[in-house]
């Protein structure tokens, strides 16, 4: 195999998980296998964190009465899911750390453990999809959260129902070009461009 076929035609499966990866809204009522679950959380301790710190903590259920009451608290959780992951910060940790509880770092952490959750499910052929749309202070008692845990995004986790509602925004799929502005190099009034080729 040549390296362009890596880099392009999706042979690769790293860059192949990331461009199926979808978030899935309609969810059957198969439970999650354990296993699955733990391929999950594993998954998740490999996403970077800041300084390498790890001051996130993950808390998961696949309790039916307990996902029922969290879908209650959650506006933004369209889907039923049979599993969920609240990614948490530990703000007593981070303290510890010299991190407020305004550090730009923690909530970067949260999207990289999101996004490494979301294609870790996604690789063991699980359904998946973040919500950030949820009472902070409802789902702190829900979970029973020690105190000073912050829950910042819930995963939800589950197999995909037949039909699924359209994608959220529906806005035609930006080519990476749309979304990039190259350095310019040269004299200073040359201006970015669109590197050629
Ligand atoms: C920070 C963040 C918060 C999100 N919150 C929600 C949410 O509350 N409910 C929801 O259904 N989707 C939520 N999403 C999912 C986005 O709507 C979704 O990623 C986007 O529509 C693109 O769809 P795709 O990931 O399937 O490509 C969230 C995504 C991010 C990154």
């Amino acid at each position: 195999m040549s390296d362009r076929m890596v880099l392009t035609d999706g042979a690769n499966p790293v860059l192949r998980a990331i461009r199926t990866r979808r978030v899935v809204r309609a969810m059957t009522d198969q439970p999650v296998e354990r296993t699955q679950l733990e391929a999950v959380l594993d998954a998740a301790r490999y996403a970077p964190s800041a300084g390498n710190r790890h001051l996130h903590r993950f808390v998961v259920t696949d309790d039916p009465a307990i996902l029922r009451v969290l879908r209650m608290v959650s506006p933004g959780m369209v889907q039923r899911p049979t599993a969920a992951v609240t990614i948490c910060i530990d703000h007593p940790l981070a303290a510890d750390y010299g991190f407020g509880p305004g550090s730009t770092g923690l909530f970067v952490d949260v999207g990289t453990i999101a996004a490494t959750m979301l294609l870790a499910a996604h690789a063991v052929g699980l359904a998946a999809g973040p919500v950030t749309s949820f009472s902070r202070a409802a789902v702190g008692v829900v979970l029973r959260l020690p105190e000073g845990w912050s829950p910042e995004l819930l995963v939800c986790l589950g197999h995909p129902a037949p039909d699924q509602p359209p994608p959220m925004g529906r806005r035609p799929l930006l080519s990476w070009r749309d979304l990039t502005r190259w350095v310019a190099t040269g004299p200073a009034d040359a201006g970015a461009a669109d590197r050629p080729g």
